[in-house]
């Protein structure tokens, strides 16, 4: 950044402190402890963003390792993401696509059927994840009773699985926390443990977690199962990744009982796992996809559910209709955005970049298994994650006060402070959550160390190990 004079310093001394007034009065944050923040703790305010990283109203630069929230894969500040936008604006700025279509959404969804794995052929939009994951669970219920299977209205997820925050959605989302204060949910929503292996006893068969759904979808009577829905890699709980033939084995018991695979990929698509869709790193074909985030690399809210030609289908007969939408799904201006972010993705081929790139990004997080905190290192592309223990050996963790102190009392404090943005997370054990743009490269790679290092050295020291 320039240098910035002693007269517009002061001068954005007086903006700085009146931005923070305004923010701490009337702004409200999402999944945030709004008490947490005062004059003497100032709310932390981010005012311009490039390539792999941001700046904070005081001018200072911080590495982006989550983009933004897994969202801006293609990096910030993409001026022809922008310049599409304002073309479109130019052109067309709204129109519904309740009973209207327009060019850009047409172009759109042609280009994601054809970038979709199998017969995943048909566009449903939406504006962000938790309405992808909202439209998959009603489609999949509707199409069951379409087909005849009247019961069919359970949908099975994961422990700890995060799918979005609307009734459905959360009824979906495995973290007992994020559910109990919104009782009762959406009926229907089960779950089975998910892939962490970490912690299994040894000689457990690998395939012990797909087995679990298949136990899950019996318990509960298969002719009531609609569907499962599962991310390919789990972000709750540290990226956890499928044990081989996971979701083959999935595949096989979903076909046997009828029951619809949702792959919600609304972090994992998008050149996360080095892939366009995060089936097509792991191999195996889903009947509905739900996505957002970097659709648009976040340059606007939009996301979508693909959906097979044989879920389809029943939908596209006569008066027939999947009686569902949002007035802003399938926007004109999200769609140039997506279309322009498409072609970035295609131009620079970020997916290839990723998968070159994936050793070495991880390789820097496996130099840190001699620090004492650091007990395992999963993930898959750039979605990675460290997790901390007490003792390496037993993999014993933390007590609530100890987890408290490590994540928000130390590390957000201290990984902010060195300019580095990533999650400290403790939805399961505590981990560090790592998903940096894809454009980062051996300089990001070598910073994001520079500052772990140190930060978990002291973290160790101080928690005694
Ligand atoms: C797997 C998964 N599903 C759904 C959602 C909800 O997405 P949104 O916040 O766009 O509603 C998220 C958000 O992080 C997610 O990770």
């Amino acid at each position: 950044m320039a240098e910035t004079t002693v007269k517009e310093r002061s001068g954005s001394q007086a903006r700085q402190d009146e931005l923070q007034q305004k923010a701490l009065r009337h702004l409200w944050m999402h999944f945030t402890q709004m008490g947490r923040y005062d004059a003497e703790n100032p709310i932390p305010i981010i005012e311009k963003a490039d390539g792999a990283y941001v700046w904070d109203i005081h001018g200072k630069k911080y590495l982006d390792g989550l983009s933004g929230l897994f969202c801006v894969n293609a990096g910030h500040g993409r001026t022809e993401i922008g310049d599409a936008m304002a073309a479109q604006v130019r052109e067309l700025d709204f129109v519904t696509i309740w009973s209207y279509a327009h060019p850009r959404v047409i172009e759109l969804a042609e280009r994601l059927a054809h970038l979709a794995p199998g017969d995943l052929n048909r566009c449903f939009f939406t504006s962000g994840g938790a309405e992808s994951v909202e439209s998959a669970i009603k489609l999949a219920r509707q199409y069951h009773l379409k087909t005849g299977n009247t019961r069919k209205t359970k949908f099975i997820a994961r422990d700890l699985a995060y799918h979005g925050t609307t009734l459905g959605a959360l009824s979906a989302t495995g973290l007992p926390g994020f559910r109990a204060p919104f009782e009762p949910l959406v009926p229907g929503g089960c779950h089975a443990p998910n892939t962490d292996s970490y912690r299994w006893p040894e000689g457990r068969d690998p395939l012990w977690a797909a087995e679990k759904i298949l136990e899950r979808i019996e318990f509960e009577d298969p002719s009531t199962v609609a569907a499962v829905i599962l991310e390919p890699v789990q972000n709750a709980g540290g990226s956890l990744p499928p044990q081989e033939g996971y979701f083959q084995r999935v595949r096989e018991i979903c076909d046997e009982h009828d029951i619809l695979l949702i792959s919600d990929e609304t972090i994992c698509a998008w050149g996360r796992l080095g892939t366009m869709f995060g089936c097509q790193r792991l191999g195996y074909q889903p009947d509905i996809i739900t996505t957002a985030k970097a659709l648009t690399s976040a340059y606007a809210p939009m996301g979508v559910l693909l959906a097979s030609d044989r879920i389809a289908e029943p939908f596209m007969q006569g008066n027939e209709m999947f009686g569902h939408g949002f007035t802003f799904a399938g926007h004109p201006v999200a769609a140039a955005a997506a279309m322009a972010n498409l072609d970035v993705f295609e131009r620079e081929d970020l997916c290839g970049h990723v998968m070159e790139k994936e050793p070495e990004f991880r390789g820097m997080l496996e130099s840190l298994r001699d620090i004492p905190i650091v007990g395992d290192v999963r993930g898959v592309g750039f979605f990675q994650s460290i997790e901390m223990v007490k003792d390496r050996e037993t993999k014993e963790t933390f007590t609530e006060d100890e987890c408290k102190w490590l994540l928000r009392d130390y590390l957000d404090v201290e990984l902010y402070e060195r300019a580095l943005i990533c999650r400290a997370d403790d939805r399961g054990e505590p981990v560090i959550q790592l998903a940096p743009t894809l454009i980062c490269d051996t300089e990001q790679f070598e910073e994001i160390h520079d500052v772990l290092r140190p930060v978990l050295e002291e973290a160790s020291r101080r928690i005694g190990l």
